[in-house]
């Protein structure tokens, strides 16, 4: 196996332009296709996950362009929407990969359509469950098969997932999990549905899904934690989107500029939506020099805020962060548990049990490989209530880690190896294409050693 190699960095100076929010993409791909008339999406990240989201689309009988922009991996994407009831039966199942987003919300909008689909996934995402999307789609009225399996925690289910969709009646649904995917899906399904859907979150989460949705015309109305959609009215497509940077892959530096003395990073044209800036809010509590100027006037992205980040390094204390703060930063976590090694004194994340159902248990593949460069972490808590505290070190040192074929423990433990004395050999990152395919090459411009 190729280990790939981090030395110890002096700073990190420079400007990055990051390619469109990954989330927001989905969508797009998504509300684009079952809208009538034709979507430009600018500035699209062609990293794996989208590009199934795309595919999946096509096998539905979409048509989508992708014309790649000169010099960088950003596309401009094409999609020919056929209206609510223009996708087609798929001559076969459709994979989509380790993409839980695409899959989830996907599902929401095959529970509505007058044939039956197949759902495949790779191995990590035929682990993830599934039952919080399938239940509430079923109550909508879609017949839905999935792999069952008894468990210590009870009955769950996982892909593949065979959907037999039709007309589908509105529901009011409490969701027990705060998860936008879940949100999405039923929302998706609400399109359809005879009458108001209602969505009642526990805690708020991203809101894309629905930003989206009003941008396309639909019918819903957001009020706190309860949002209501209203089934039957054909989407409308806005001609053109421009996608804001992605806030997720953004992190990665902007928590290695914070933790390197003498660095300088601005990121530009960044995605600012404030159901995704736990991360830039949680960073500033902690001491974080991080400053950010939203886009003036006429924004190029109408629908979702964005703006440059300017990030120095800076000294970081310990923070407590809340449970209702979590969905704000749950993919930003483990490159915060990152920062937290490098603050004075002890950090303590709440309710973060999510993050066992990820592309892999990032609870377990963080504690484990920041423990091998000598941080001190404790894990406290049952199953889905569970709390860490990490207590910062003078220093980490180099180790050899393990991505777990996660995307984002891989990119955080480069940032940890950044930091760290001596040099950080980590397994295998190719899986960082999941979500962010230049990484490595941004950060090679920015690094100063
Ligand atoms: C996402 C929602 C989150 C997040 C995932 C993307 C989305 O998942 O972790 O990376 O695009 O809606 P959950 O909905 O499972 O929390």
């Amino acid at each position: 196996m190729k280990f790939f190699c981090v030395p110890q960095a002096l700073c990190l100076k420079g400007e990055v332009a990051l390619l469109g929010d990954k989330s927001i993409a989905h969508r797009c791909i998504i509300v684009s296709a079952i809208a009538k008339g034709k979507t430009v999406i600018e500035n699209f990240p062609a990293n794996q996950d989208c590009l199934f989201t795309i595919s999946a689309f096509k096998k539905l009988g979409i048509k989508i362009r992708q014309a790649p922009r000169k010099g960088d991996a950003a596309s401009v994407i094409t999609v020919f929407g056929k209206g609510l009831y223009g996708l087609e039966k798929p001559p076969q199942p459709i994979f989509v990969g380790d993409s839980g987003t695409t899959l989830r919300l996907l599902s929401g909008v095959l529970a509505a359509q007058s044939f039956e689909v197949t759902l495949k996934a790779a191995s990590s995402l035929s682990r993830r469950p599934m039952l919080r999307v399938t239940g509430p789609l079923r109550m909508m009225g879609a017949a839905i098969s999935a792999r069952c399996l008894k468990g210590s925690a009870g009955h769950e289910e996982y892909p593949p997932l065979t959907i037999s969709g039709g007309a589908l009646r509105p529901i009011t649904y409490q969701m027990p999990v705060a998860s936008a995917q879940v949100k999405s899906a039923i929302l998706l399904a609400g399109l359809y549905a005879d009458g108001a859907t209602e969505v009642i979150e526990p805690i708020a989460t991203r809101d894309h899904t629905e930003r989206i949705l009003k941008l396309f015309k639909a019918e819903i109305q957001v009020k706190k934690n309860t949002i209501v959609i209203r089934g039957g009215r054909q989407l409308l497509s806005p001609g053109k989107i421009y996608l804001p940077a992605d806030i997720s892959s953004a992190s990665f530096f902007i928590v290695a500029a914070t933790i390197l003395p003498n660095s300088r990073v601005c990121i530009k044209k960044a995605s600012l939506n404030p159901s995704r800036t736990g991360i830039i809010r949680v960073l500033k509590r902690m001491g974080a020099d991080i400053k950010v100027t939203r886009s003036p006037g006429r924004q190029v992205a109408r629908y979702e805020p964005m703006g440059d980040i300017i990030v120095k390094s800076s000294k970081l204390k310990g923070a407590l962060i809340k449970k209702h703060e979590i969905p704000s930063l749950i993919d930003e976590l483990p490159v915060l548990m990152v920062a937290a090694c490098f603050a004075k004194g002890k950090t303590r994340l709440k309710g973060i049990g999510e993050l066992r159902v990820k592309e892999t248990d990032r609870i377990k593949s963080m504690s484990e490989n920041l423990r091998k460069m000598g941080a001190d972490i404790e894990v406290i808590g049952g199953r889905g209530a569970q709390d860490m505290v990490i207590r910062g070190v003078e220093a980490l040192k180099g180790a050899r880690v393990k991505s777990f074929g996660d995307h984002r423990t891989a990119m955080s433990m480069v940032v940890a190896g950044l930091g760290a004395k001596g040099k950080t050999a980590i397994d295998d990152i190719s899986c960082v294409n999941k979500s962010f395919p230049g990484f490595g090459h941004i950060l090679s411009k920015l690094i100063v050693r």
